[in-house]
């Protein structure tokens, strides 16, 4: 164990190549690769922490559950209204281990506790720590999202969740230059990050019906465009009809920063109440910009960053840092 860069400045636990926040989470890793059963129907959001998980999952829910938000003039059709992006999706990690995973035989029963019409699943773990059933090429058939983003911004969202987060439980925020190190030595929650993309980029040249590998940046840009490929991938396309009705164009509006920082679910109110990841759940919603590393960050810093990026994506046909 070391002290890394994580949501409760504790030691981070080191398993299989990944720093995680404690030992829990490893045990929880544990079970779910021997006792998860990935479904075919199965889809996975997959992301480093403050990659833009929460957009996907939302982008993604409002995809899959779409014959609700159809209506327009309809305010109650919004399933974000009344639960936050991640109350939408079960998480792997957290939802699995906690169910007892053998029925009358003794024998493993997939992931029960599930809603039968939502198959989105969430997941920070790592591509190589998956069960085997969702990483398999040929083993269940299932499909994979995973979302990445510029480390510097990346890193900048990291450090003030994590500052907002010690302020709210009444701890030292961890200065910034001390964050930027650790995260540099990859030794933050789930890191090191770079490992973490390049696991679902070479996953994603493997298997490039498996895996859609996005990235915030573009989706910033394009969000029409890629909300359709999603859907597309997920195997939830837009019918041209669909289409015609703007329903493109509305779920990415109910989908924005804009519209989900501002409603009242997301403003007020936590997730995992009353448990140690308890969280405050507008902690999710900064700014969602690109580049507002710019405004954190030295050019030494940033110029650091990149190198370190340079050296770990070398060859691997990936860029990271977004110049536009
Ligand atoms: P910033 O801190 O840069 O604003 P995650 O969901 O993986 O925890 O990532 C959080 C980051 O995504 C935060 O970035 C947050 O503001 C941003 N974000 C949250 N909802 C978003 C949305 N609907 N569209 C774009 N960015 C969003």
């Amino acid at each position: 164990t070391r002290q890394g860069l994580s949501a409760f400045n504790c030691d981070l636990v080191h398993y299989q190549g990944f720093w995680y926040l404690d030992t829990s989470m490893v045990a929880r890793i544990f079970s779910a690769r021997r006792h998860f059963q990935a479904q075919p129907s199965d889809i996975f959001i997959c992301s480093a922490p403050k990659t833009g998980t929460t957009w996907l999952k939302a982008l993604a829910f409002a995809i899959v559950s779409r014959t609700t938000v159809d209506d327009d003039d309809d305010s109650t059709a919004n399933p974000f209204l009344s639960k936050t992006p991640h109350e939408c999706l079960p998480i792997l990690e957290f939802t699995f281990p906690s169910m007892t995973p053998h029925d009358d035989n003794g024998s493993c029963l997939p992931f029960f506790n599930r809603d039968p019409k939502n198959p989105l699943i969430a997941t920070h773990l790592p591509f190589s720590s998956l069960p085997e059933s969702v990483s398999d090429s040929d083993s269940s058939g299932c499909k994979i999202v995973y979302i990445c983003r510029d480390p510097k911004d990346t890193f900048v969202s990291m450090y003030h969740f994590f500052a907002k987060l010690a302020a709210s439980r009444n701890m030292e925020p961890i200065p910034l230059d001390k964050a930027f190190e650790l995260f540099c030595n990859g030794e933050s929650s789930f890191g090191p990050y770079w490992d973490h993309v390049l696991g679902y980029w070479e996953a994603s040249l493997d298997q490039p019906d498996k895996i859609l590998f996005l990235k915030y940046e573009d989706m910033k840009e394009k969000t029409g465009f890629y909300a359709t490929k999603l859907a597309e991938f997920i195997g939830h396309g837009f019918s041209s009809e669909e289409e015609g009705n703007g329903v493109v164009e509305k779920i990415v509006r109910m989908c924005s920063f804009d519209c989900l920082s501002n409603l009242e679910v997301n403003k007020t109110g936590k997730i995992a109440e009353n448990t140690a990841w308890e969280m405050e759940n507008k902690l999710y919603f900064r700014k969602g910009n690109v580049k507002d590393w710019e405004n954190h960050l030295t050019p030494e810093m940033a110029a650091r960053m990149d190198l370190i990026t340079e050296q770990k994506l070398s060859g691997s046909g990936l860029t990271l840092t977004y110049s536009k």
